[in-house]
């Protein structure tokens, strides 16, 4: 039903936070997915420790292949499943985006929730991704940008967000060391002024070892840390305003007037 892209720079936390967001909503009862869009570099099958029986790359290559071949169901969350790429295959230029329209709208018909885990960097203007995508879903490093200059680099991610035609747009802290205050005084200010120009903050992940762990493991964070883990809240946060079918209004609909601060 909705369909959320999960996107942002190199190495930010895409696939850690795509996987571990889609664990906790099914751990919650809703269907997802959790679709492996970088088809240069797939890495959620790696994350996972499976090697998919049917890929992304299989399926570009023979349309026709029934999508329950590529649905792999998570071997412990009930609930959640995933579209994996074949990390082995090498680059073939002719596979974008586009080419997983048909796919991505036969998901998002069948699923409550189809994760996107897209490759690294803004979206160039593409219309069947546009057609189809519901929410973006941004995750930020803090460490990225010099601290001074993290409201500028955020405030551009959002306007040419904006500019790419994406509306519905929400962040997502992740890689918090939470012991460094003078960083999260920064952060909680920062998402006090993003939230106060119509866009969501679902949160902050901490940088935490467990989690790394989890993911060089073959596993999500509940394996690892439990039910009690730090992405509960922020997928709480998406099922009430991405998934519960009433988004929280924008303020903004056109880039914004002025930075983020002033
Ligand atoms: N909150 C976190 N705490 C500690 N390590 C993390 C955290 N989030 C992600 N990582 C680690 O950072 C690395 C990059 O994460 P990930 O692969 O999810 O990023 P990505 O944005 O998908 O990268 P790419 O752009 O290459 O697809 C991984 O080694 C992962 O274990
Ligand atoms: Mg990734």
């Amino acid at each position: 039903m909705a369909l959320i892209g999960v996107t942002g720079p190199g190495g930010s936390g895409k696939t850690t936070i795509a996987l571990n967001l889609g664990a906790n909503l099914a751990l919650d009862g809703i269907e997802v997915v959790v679709v492996d869009a970088n088809l240069v570099f797939p890495d959620l099958a790696v994350y996972l420790g499976v090697n998919p029986k049917f890929s992304l790359h299989q399926y570009l290559n023979d349309r026709n292949m029934d999508v329950e071949w590529l649905l792999m169901k998570h071997r412990h969350i009930k609930d959640l499943y995933v579209v994996l790429g074949d990390p082995s295959k090498g680059i073939d230029r002719s596979y974008n985006i586009n080419s997983l329209y048909p796919l991505l709208n036969n998901l998002k018909r069948r699923f409550k929730a189809v994760l996107i885990d897209l490759p690294p960097g803004l979206l160039p203007k593409n219309l069947f991704y546009l057609s189809l995508v519901d929410y973006q879903l941004f995750v930020v490093d803090p460490a990225r940008a010099p601290l001074p200059k993290l409201e500028t680099w955020i405030h551009s991610l959002l306007v040419k967000s904006l500019e790419s035609g994406i509306e519905e747009i929400g962040l997502v802290f992740n890689k918090i060391p939470m012991d460094c205050r003078p960083m999260r005084k920064i952060i909680k200010g920062l998402s006090k002024k993003i939230e106060g120009s119509g866009f969501s903050v679902f949160g902050e992940i901490p940088l935490s070892n467990l989690i790394h762990h989890a993911t060089t493991s073959g596993l999500t964070v509940i394996e690892v840390m439990g039910h009690k883990n730090p992405f509960v809240n922020v997928s709480r946060r998406i099922e009430r305003e991405v998934l519960s079918g009433h988004p929280k209004p924008l303020k903004y609909l056109r880039p914004l007037q002025s930075p983020v601060v002033g």
